[in-house]
């Protein structure tokens, strides 16, 4: 049975991470979060949402005058994440907000696209917050997500994933949990799923609501 932590466990863990976050997990899971912005349409003006945007590692990448909206259930996260994009001149506007990604308090197909990177297993209910994310985008909309996804086949690689999810929850992320397939089973229609970061262990997930 898959180890669950509340959402305030994880708010507590990431605040007390947030100051030295960006050293050690900002360069080690950056491949994969810059090589997801290759998938994100260009258009400027677009609106869009990231769901759990830490400390604003991806504030750059975003299209020339994109309108972004980025929660994170972090205070800490979230003023790290300001500092960040009052030091960016894209002409892009930045409203970052405390947020719980389970209750996104925004209208139904809302944003021309939804990001997020390395969040869905931090979560202690990935099937609500990818029901939010299909809720909140608009028909056609672009959902990218950047994530660790447990390995489909039965066989050793799933084994010490499991094995290994009740020690890493503890520090923040579990290792169980087949993203993809939480997606689908979400409503989320997957276009692609691309492997990325050190060892193949991340992947780029695209999708979109039909
Ligand atoms: C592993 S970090 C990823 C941060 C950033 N997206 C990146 O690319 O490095 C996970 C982030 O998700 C946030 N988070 C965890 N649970 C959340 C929730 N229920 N709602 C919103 N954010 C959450 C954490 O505070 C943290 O900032």
């Amino acid at each position: 049975m898959r180890v669950r932590v509340s959402p305030s466990y994880m708010e507590k863990l990431y605040s007390f991470y947030s100051p030295f976050y960006d050293a050690i997990f900002g360069q080690l899971l950056g491949p994969g979060r810059r090589r997801a912005f290759q998938y994100l349409d260009r258009r400027p003006r677009q609106r869009i949402l990231e769901i759990g945007i830490g400390p604003g590692s991806t504030l750059e990448f975003y299209p020339p005058r994109t309108e972004l909206v980025g929660i994170d259930i972090s205070q800490a996260m979230i003023d790290k994440a300001r500092e960040k994009a009052a030091r960016l001149n894209s002409g892009s506007t930045f409203d970052l907000r405390v947020m719980d990604a389970g209750r996104l308090e925004f209208p139904d197909s809302y944003f021309d696209a939804v990001l997020s990177a390395y969040v869905i297993t931090t979560v202690s209910d990935p099937r609500q917050v990818c029901r939010e994310i299909l809720r909140v985008v608009k028909p056609g909309g672009q959902i990218i997500v950047v994530n660790h996804s447990r390995c489909q086949k039965s066989g050793h690689l799933s084994r010490i994933e499991d094995l290994m999810a009740p020690i890493f929850v503890r520090i923040g992320f579990t290792t169980d949990l087949d993203v993809i397939r939480v997606m689908e089973e979400s409503g989320i229609k997957i276009l692609q799923s691309v492997r990325c970061n050190l060892l193949n262990t991340g992947r780029i997930i695209t999708g979109t609501k039909q």
